[in-house]
């Protein structure tokens, strides 16, 4: 358990202890989902190669800053924020990416199973902090929103 930095902030700390807890954990998943894009940006290959390398580094781009931005609000409410690549490795919940898999057409499946557990997660996280942070909660209704279109934009190759 680590410590909070003192804020005025007027939540209880056992509030912001919870959604410090929460964020952190999100970062955890977009972290590895940000590297996972990026493997598939640099693996895959097919007939569609430079729309795939493309859409793959713009995903990965947007995965950055909505990293950041529930960092922030781990810090902004006094948390300790993020963990070292190797403790990521051990806290996320994702399938280790297949870096050998290069085949276009599976690369985008892949993508979008592990999408959709993040694009959920945040998902549940919007109710899971409605009462006590409302604040929290309007963060990840604005990171699931662009989730669930990036996931439209994976899964639009798939039908
Ligand atoms: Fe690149």
């Amino acid at each position: 358990m680590t410590n909070l930095q003192s804020t005025k902030i007027s939540l209880p700390e056992n509030v912001r202890r919870n959604m410090v807890e929460l964020l952190n954990r999100h970062v955890v998943l977009l972290t590895d989902l940000a590297i996972q894009t990026k493997l598939a940006h640099w693996n895959v290959r097919g007939p569609h190669f430079i729309a795939y390398h493309e859409l793959f580094d713009d995903l990965a781009g947007r995965l950055t800053e909505l990293t950041d931005m529930v960092a922030e609000r781990a810090a902004t409410l006094g948390g300790t924020v993020g963990v070292p690549v190797q403790e990521v490795a051990k806290r996320t919940t994702l399938a280790v990416w297949p870096v050998e898999e290069r085949r276009d057409a599976e690369v985008i499946r892949l993508l979008a199973e592990r999408w959709a557990v993040v694009a959920n997660s945040v998902r549940e996280a919007i109710a899971a902090t409605a009462e006590t942070d409302p604040d929290t909660s309007d963060l990840f209704t604005e990171v699931s929103r662009q989730l669930d279109k990036d996931l439209w934009f994976l899964e639009s190759h798939l039908s």
